[in-house]
């Protein structure tokens, strides 16, 4: 049997609670993380954490919930969110700058999210532009980031973060099965949602900090090595506002947006949408 393969046994579902006291265990948070709001059920938490930033919650406020019931994701997409198997996380930020290109609070998370599951799994994750993050070409865990701006400055960011953890083939949606996985689906045993949410907070602690002295080569650099597609792939981008578009990646701008050279030799910039890897002019799962 492989891991990826129908027939999962991986034994009796433990208690893995992801409460303020499960978080903080053996774990002491500097900033983020030092208030969290935990909820069984929500609708999103970053619906959720909108509404306490504007009760004045303080930078480093995060929500947890151990299921969302309408969970979003990026281009008006739902987020699937079953209970009790996946990481649903908002994180508040409150920038003094706006020197910070507004990218980077995707990258951001994208490389601290990454680091974190790597630092926790040992697996190889990935991220795909802009922010999916792929585990053996599957999506395992997406990044959505609402910002509200005030006089031209980003006034409270929250970043959404959703991972796909203990699923089991019946935790994903059918229409997902070839395209989605979870660490457990693709390693054969289960993680501590405690110990991930722990590793994220570090490592979005420790990147945020380089972000404000205006430190932003260590994330690009990073994100650039953790995502090898957006350089010299093959892909199609859809989603995005114009029509679908085929060619072969060539970096990312200095706004975060790609670099897509088409057949006529000519270079697309694309700021909006997603890729998939296409081979010989068949199309692959997202992130592989
Ligand atoms: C994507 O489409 O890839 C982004 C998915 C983001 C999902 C997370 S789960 C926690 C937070 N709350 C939401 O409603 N969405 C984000």
């Amino acid at each position: 049997m492989t891991p990826e393969g129908p027939h999962f046994n991986l034994g009796a579902r433990l208690p893995d609670p992801i409460t303020p006291e499960a978080v903080r265990t053996d774990y002491t948070p500097k900033i983020f993380g030092r208030r969290i709001l935990y909820y069984e059920s929500v609708d999103s938490t970053n619906n959720t954490l909108r509404q306490a930033a504007s009760r004045g919650e303080p930078e480093g406020t995060v929500v947890l919930a151990n299921e969302q019931t309408a969970g979003r994701g990026r281009l008006n997409r739902r987020w699937i969110s079953p209970a009790g198997v996946g990481i649903y996380m908002s994180l508040l930020l409150r920038p003094d700058t706006s020197g910070t290109p507004l990218f980077l609070y995707t990258f951001l998370p994208a490389v601290a999210t990454a680091r974190a599951l790597r630092r926790v799994s040992g697996l190889p994750v990935f991220i795909h532009w802009p922010n999916d993050l792929t585990l053996r070409g599957r999506k395992i865990a997406g990044i959505l980031t609402d910002i509200r701006s005030g006089r031209g400055h980003p006034r409270e960011v929250i970043i959404g973060i959703g991972i796909n953890v203990n699923n089991m083939p019946a935790d994903l949606p059918s229409e997902l099965t070839e395209t989605a996985t979870s660490l457990a689906m693709s390693a054969g045993r289960r993680y501590s949602r405690a110990n991930i949410i722990q590793a994220i907070l570090e490592e979005l602690e420790r990147g945020y900090a380089l972000m404000r002295t205006g430190n932003l080569v260590d994330i690009l650099d990073t994100w650039r090595k953790l995502s090898p597609s957006h350089q010299g792939t093959p892909v199609e981008v859809v989603g995005g506002p114009g029509k679908s578009l085929h060619g072969t990646t060539r970096g990312i701008d200095d706004d975060g947006a790609l670099l897509i050279q088409c057949a006529d030799g000519g270079l697309e910039r694309v700021a909006f949408g997603e890729i998939r890897r296409v081979r010989g002019g068949k199309r692959r799962a997202p992130g592989s």
